[in-house]
């Protein structure tokens, strides 16, 4: 795919304190993160070891609509429940054509999570806790964001989307035996954690580079420490959009 896909953001705030009730220009600091990164416009990926590539991955995103709901609930796990109106959730609108988000505390320490492309309509999309979506870098003086270091960059909400659409973490969730079927990425023992001095390598076999590719949005690492996709993860996305694929329909 040469040409730029735009894809149309619904995001459903569902909160319980009047902090969780992020501001539209919070909502709208993480539409641009998301337009950087998957564009190679953000400016750390200068930072990119030169034996690895970044791409741009070429696509857009443009907010649609927003919807907001007060809850009772204080924490939602990962059962899907905001998800479901019947529950006291939110349904999500038109996922076929959609990306839908849904920013509510999850609880757990988790940051958010995603569903793959195949899953069933019903809960397709990403949800994320609210103080991990958007950006303190894109904060407006006079304008007051809840996020929290060091995951308040945006970027948990770029791996999120990165596995909405295909992508596996970058150690293919094995130790060194697991692939995220991805060729230019090195294999890796695990995650990687914090923010590493480069090189760090934690397989012997990685063909050949000298460091696991930590700078990946699909590693664990903290927000300002992540900052490339690369070519053949760009391939492994560009694959749903084809005709009969997962995500055609974007
Ligand atoms: N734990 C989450 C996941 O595996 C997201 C991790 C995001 N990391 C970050 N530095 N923002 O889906
Ligand atoms: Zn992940
Ligand atoms: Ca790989």
């Amino acid at each position: 795919r040469t040409g730029v896909l735009t894809i149309p953001v619904i995001v459903h705030v569902i909160y319980n304190t009047t902090q969780e009730n992020i501001s539209a220009a919070q909502i709208q600091s993480q539409i641009d993160v998301l337009n950087e990164d998957f564009r190679m416009l953000n400016s750390d990926v200068s930072g990119v070891p030169a034996e690895f590539t970044a791409a741009d991955v070429k696509i857009e995103f443009t907010l649609s609509q927003v919807t907001r709901k007060f809850s009772s609930k204080t924490s939602w796990g990962t059962n899907d429940a905001m998800k479901k109106s019947s529950q006291g959730g939110v349904d999500p609108i038109d996922p076929a054509n959609y990306l839908n988000m849904w920013v509510c505390n999850i609880g757990g320490g988790i940051l958010g999570y995603a569903q793959f492309p195949g899953g069933p309509a019903s809960t397709d999309g990403v949800v994320m806790s609210p103080q991990y979506f958007g950006s303190r870098d894109k904060q407006p003086s006079g304008e007051t964001f809840y996020l929290s270091s060091p995951f308040d960059k945006g970027r948990t909400a770029t791996h999120e989307v990165g596995h909405y659409l295909n992508l596996r973490h970058i150690w293919g969730d094995g130790n060194c035996n697991a692939d995220d079927f991805v060729s230019d990425t090195p294999v890796a023992g695990g995650p990687n954690y914090g923010c590493p001095n480069y090189p760090t390598k934690s397989c012997n076999n990685n063909g050949g580079f000298t460091s696991d590719m930590f700078m990946n949005y699909m590693d664990y690492v903290d927000d300002a420490c992540m900052f490339m996709f690369t070519a053949g993860q760009k391939a492994r996305m560009d694959a749903i959009f084809e005709p009969g694929g997962a995500r055609e329909g974007l």
